[in-house]
């Protein structure tokens, strides 16, 4: 149900209980937007009109446009909720040089965890005119979830454990399959998009038997492209990849080992999962195009005129979780999360509230922002309605600066670790930022910036 005009996009997209198959013969319940996880492509210029509506029982939810430059009205936040039964209208313009590999989920206060475990989430590709990337690459989207359920096909409520260290569902998937196969032909080469939908897992990947090549992040293509042998990617993040496939036989993206300060028992285990295989015949590949050298060109944001600095911290109700004993707390449910044990994860000492405005900016003004991670864990630090540029990581008085630009809406900050941060708000409104861990951002791990 897209538009045939040129220019404007429409579409309609409701939120509503649906029933998925995962397991032999038992359904399992699951939210999703017209009974998928949907992957919308527009182009760079169109104005964008989508009507929603919430199917949601008894839950209010909204849509975020996760990394998009729409208005700040129009971005899903918490404080505007669409009720149970009730439709609204998202319609934003997608401006010049927006083209990325964006996505969508729900926001509502104090549910976007859930909503989002639950299956809530879509992509949003925003195409650019003229692409460099030749399209006999193919563009493929692999939307990287984790499901857990339980024996009965439910999907669980998540425990203390989960609230601490983000839930970490036990079924690795690929939109929606597990170890979907793909046949390519000897030499190919395939642009594939990787998005962390999950709501807290740490994704430190690499293709075995294929060789990778970065081209673009979060906020859409790199200047140049650059191999690379593995890569990370928290919550929220997304790559733009071209795999070479040269080697005959299966080629396979799996998962390496990851310490992001996991606290308490249940740590998943990380090593050796397979998110994909890609069958490689002995047959060469046709003969494509070449990458180009250069992808585009971005320019820095200049000199700041503001610095703004966001301590993160945990507290776990006066314990450190050193000395705080875990056993036989994992499987215990929380119904009241935020309260429960005075488990809290804050900004600046505070706790998000819906009312209070924690940072005023002004559009147009480029600030440097240092996120200081203070906590014992990683927490991927997410900003809404714009795209930044990372200045450098800090650690243990050691200085390290990215060796390519790129414009990225959520950075991984260690555990330990400063993340410096460019960026510019152009439209004006309340933007929340927060840890994309959804248990943390539901603890409290979120501020609002009124950009005026
Ligand atoms: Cu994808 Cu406020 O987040
Ligand atoms: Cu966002
Ligand atoms: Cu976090």
């Amino acid at each position: 149900n897209q538009s045939a005009v040129p220019g404007i996009f429409k579409a309609e997209l409701a939120a509503e209980p649906g029933v998925v198959r995962f397991a032999e013969g038992i359904d399992t319940p699951v939210l999703l937007y017209n009974g998928t996880n949907p992957v919308i492509e527009a182009h760079e210029g169109d104005r964008v009109e989508i009507s929603f509506r919430n199917g949601i029982p008894g839950q209010p939810t909204t849509i975020h446009w996760h990394g998009m430059p729409v208005p700040a009205d129009q971005d899903g936040n918490p404080a505007d909720p669409v009720v149970s039964g009730g439709e609204r209208v998202y319609a934003f313009e997608l401006p010049e040089g927006s083209a990325a590999s964006y996505w969508f989920h729900p926001h509502p206060h104090g549910l976007t965890a859930e909503q989002v475990y639950r299956g809530l989430a879509g992509i949003f590709l925003v195409k650019p005119k003229d692409d460099p990337i030749p399209a006999e690459y193919g563009d493929t989207v692999l939307m990287l979830t984790d499901l857990r359920i339980a024996p009965d096909g439910t999907i669980p409520e998540s425990t203390m454990t989960d609230f601490m260290n983000g839930r970490v569902g036990d079924h690795l998937l690929v939109n929606g399959q597990k170890n979907p196969q793909m046949a390519v032909a000897l030499g190919e080469k395939r642009r594939l998009r990787l998005y962390n939908v999950t709501n807290a897992r740490f994704l430190r990947l690499k293709f075995e038997n294929a060789s990778m090549t970065l081209i673009g992040t979060d906020g859409g293509l790199i200047e140049a492209p650059i191999a690379i042998d593995e890569l990370l990617l928290t919550p929220a993040e997304r790559v733009d990849l071209i795999v070479s496939f040269d080697k005959p036989g299966a080629a396979k993206l799996i998962t390496l080992e990851y310490e992001r300060g996991w606290m308490g028992p249940g740590k998943p285990d990380e090593a050796g999962k397979i998110l994909l295989t890609a069958n490689v015949s002995d047959e060469p590949a046709a003969a494509t195009p070449p990458l180009p050298a250069k992808l585009r060109a971005i320019e820095s944001l200049g000199k700041p005129v503001v610095t703004r600095r966001f301590v993160l911290t945990e507290t776990m109700g006066g314990m450190n979780h050193g000395s705080m004993s875990m056993q036989g707390m994992d499987h215990a449910t929380m119904s009241m999360p935020s309260d429960s044990m005075g488990m809290k994860f804050l900004i600046n000492g505070a706790s998000f509230d819906m009312d209070r405005i924690d940072e005023v900016s002004k559009a147009g003004q480029v600030e440097l922002w240092e996120v200081i991670n203070e906590a014992d864990m990683d927490h991927p630090f997410h900003v809404h309605g714009t795209q930044f540029q990372v200045v450098e990581h800090e650690k243990d008085g050691k200085v390290t600066t990215p060796s390519y630009r790129a414009w990225k809406d959520t950075v991984n900050v260690v555990a330990g670790e400063t993340v410096r941060i460019l960026l510019r708000q152009d439209l004006p409104g309340p933007r929340m930022y927060h840890c994309h861990i959804l248990e943390h951002e539901q603890l409290g791990m979120m501020g609002t910036v009124d950009v005026q």
